[in-house]
């Protein structure tokens, strides 16, 4: 199955576009491998020269495909989920001033994570496992300024992206019988503004 690109923005709305080939930074035969340094600079070059989050998303996807394509050690590293909490997260760069989120992080089957927004972009490529996104949207009332209801779902299978705008709101699931491992790629949260909501209560808090 060809691998997906998701897009889901402020609103929760998913757009969605299948790669084709051709269409992952293709590296030359006996290329060193896609090294963690380089993606960095790449990264650092495109998040100096595009200041809008949703092209700055358009054009870190390639990277990422390019990292997980090329990148071999980042599908050896060993990361199981918690057995007591159900997840785990492994840093792979974390460097003061500059102040990027680079993460892999493990889900058990079964495993639903809370619903959060993220509070700046944020990029989820699913090595391995499946993994239930379900998207919702702000639908306020009167009452209840923090009410939200469901918008979408999407699958994500191994290979897939889902970039998130800084307030889209989201929850996962593992799904299947395996646990899923994701790299995550995030920018600069602003902690003021990212929330859990609980659809329940008609709530959201900062965490
Ligand atoms: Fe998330």
């Amino acid at each position: 199955m060809a691998e997906q690109d998701w897009f889901v923005d402020n609103n929760g709305l998913i757009r969605q576009s299948a790669m084709s080939e051709g269409d992952s930074n293709s590296m030359v035969s006996g290329a060193p491998s896609y090294r963690l340094y380089r993606f960095l600079t790449e990264l650092e070059d495109i998040l100096i020269r595009i200041s809008d989050d949703a092209l700055r998303l358009q054009a870190i996807v390639p990277l990422v495909r390019k990292l997980i394509d090329h990148a071999d050690w980042i599908q050896m590293l060993p990361l199981q989920p918690d057995p007591d909490t159900g997840w785990a997260v492994s840093m792979l760069y974390d460097e003061p001033f500059f102040p990027l989120t680079i993460q892999l992080v493990a889900w058990a089957p079964g495993i639903t994570s809370p619903i959060h927004n993220h509070a700046t972009w944020g990029l989820v490529a699913l090595l391995s496992g499946q993994e239930k996104n379900t998207i919702w949207q702000r639908s306020p009332t009167a009452e209840h300024p923090d009410r939200i209801e469901v918008r979408d779902h999407c699958v994500l299978n191994p290979g897939d992206i889902l970039c998130l705008m800084s307030d889209a709101i989201h929850n996962i699931e593992a799904i299947g019988d395996q646990p899923t491992i994701s790299f995550n790629l995030y920018g600069e949260t602003d902690y003021d503004r990212r929330l859990e909501f609980d659809p329940i209560q008609n709530t959201a808090e900062i965490f």
